[in-house]
This record gives C-alpha cells, structure tokens and sequence, in this order.
C-alpha cells in the first residue's frame, strides 16, 4: 500500500544556492536548443519537469523524511538533470532511459557534473510489470530496449528513492509498479505537471 505524504505549501520558499540556479538556467537552455532541432514525434516522448521544484523537494525530503537507504532512480531520467540533482545532494543515483538519442545528453550531464551517477540505456519498468496497465497506450509500455533492472544488477526493491514525471493518466500505473515492485518502506516522488509533486511512502 501506498500512503500520500503531504508537501508542504512552503516547499517553493526553500533556497537555491546560486550554483544550482545557474546550472537550471543553463539546462534549460541546452534542453531548448536541443528539442528546437527535434521532430515532433521525439518532442512527444520528452518533456523536462520544473528541476527547480524537484531540487526543492528532494531537498526538503532528505530534511525531513526518513530514508531507507541512499540509492536513487530516476524513471526516464532524459537529460539526466533530475539524476544530476539528486547525486549533488549526496544520493546514489541511477538514471533510466529508453530513448537512445536521449543517452548522449544523459552522459554529457554526467559528463558537467562533479558528482557520479550511472545512466542505463534500458527500460525503468520491472519485467512483467507492463500487464498491470490498463491501457495499452500508455507511453511507459512498449520499449523495445534491455531491461534497465538486468544491466544495473539490482532489483526495483533495491532503491531508497524512486522518481517518475509520468503522462497524463500513467501516474496510476507508476504507482501501482512501485506499490508491487518497490521496497517497504522506499518512497515515489512524482513530478505531475506545473506547481504539482506527489511524494508517497510504500507501507506496506
Ligand atoms: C516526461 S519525460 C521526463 C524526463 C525526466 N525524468 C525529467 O523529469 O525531465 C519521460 C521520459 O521517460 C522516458 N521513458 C518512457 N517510458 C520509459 C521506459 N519504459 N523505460 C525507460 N524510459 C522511458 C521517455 O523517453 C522520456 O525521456
């Protein structure tokens, strides 16, 4: 069972040291560049979340919510910019992504940051966990790419801390991965669209 933890209002107060801050601003602007070289049908499968949110949301949980240990991954982590947040804040990160022209930006992140993190050419979702969507379309189903679990060697259970910015209408199904995959006790963080995260606590 999943159990919703409530996000403070003031989460959007906590501070962005200038660092941080510049480096979103710069992201931003490779992502730019780099979709406006794109056709549409790439631009359907990548979207970039607020990184400022998320950054001020991991870091108010690792204030105030109890880990079960350090290792972080990211469900589709495309610029890896999520991923590279979550290593400077002294997570051990991994980062997941299907699409193959999505991995040389992944690496050239990892590439600019000073603290390591893995990327994985694969597929975030645990073998024989695609039958529990309910709608074929979805478009976290249907990669043809390596199980991500396979090439990392470690299991969904094995992480601490698992972020996702699922499409409209596959939030449900992340979840559901995560309640029979994921560890007890291990938390989802979702990036829902604009001004919205959803933190859960797997317990039980
Ligand atoms: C909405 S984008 C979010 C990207 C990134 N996490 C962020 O927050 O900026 C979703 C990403 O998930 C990837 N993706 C979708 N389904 C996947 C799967 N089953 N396995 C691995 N990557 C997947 C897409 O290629 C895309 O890059």
């Amino acid at each position: 069972m999943l159990t919703e933890i409530e996000l403070p209002s003031s989460i959007d107060q906590i501070p962005i040291p200038d660092e941080i801050s510049d480096y979103l601003a710069a992201s931003r602007q490779r992502i730019e560049a780099f979709q406006d070289r794109w056709d549409e049908s790439f631009i359907e499968q990548f979207v970039a979340a607020d990184y400022t949110m998320v950054y001020q949301t991991l870091t108010w949980i690792l204030e105030y919510q109890p880990l079960i240990g350090k290792r972080f991954l990211e469900w589709g982590c495309g610029f890896a910019i999520t991923s590279s947040l979550a290593s400077a804040l002294g997570l051990a990160v991994f980062g997941i992504e299907a699409h193959e022209d999505l991995i040389p930006q992944a690496r050239k992140t990892l590439e600019q940051c000073e603290h390591p993190f893995q990327i994985v050419h694969g597929d975030f979702l645990p073998r024989g966990t695609e039958r529990l969507a309910d709608d074929p379309t979805l478009p976290s189903l249907g990669h043809a790419v390596p199980c991500g679990y396979e090439a990392m060697g470690l299991e969904l259970d094995d992480f601490a801390l698992v972020y996702s910015y699922p499409w409209p209408q596959e939030d449900l199904f992340h979840e559901l991965v995560f309640d029979q995959r994921g560890a007890r006790g291990a938390l989802m963080l979702m990036f829902i669209g604009p001004n919205e995260m959803r933190l859960m606590r797997k317990t039980s």
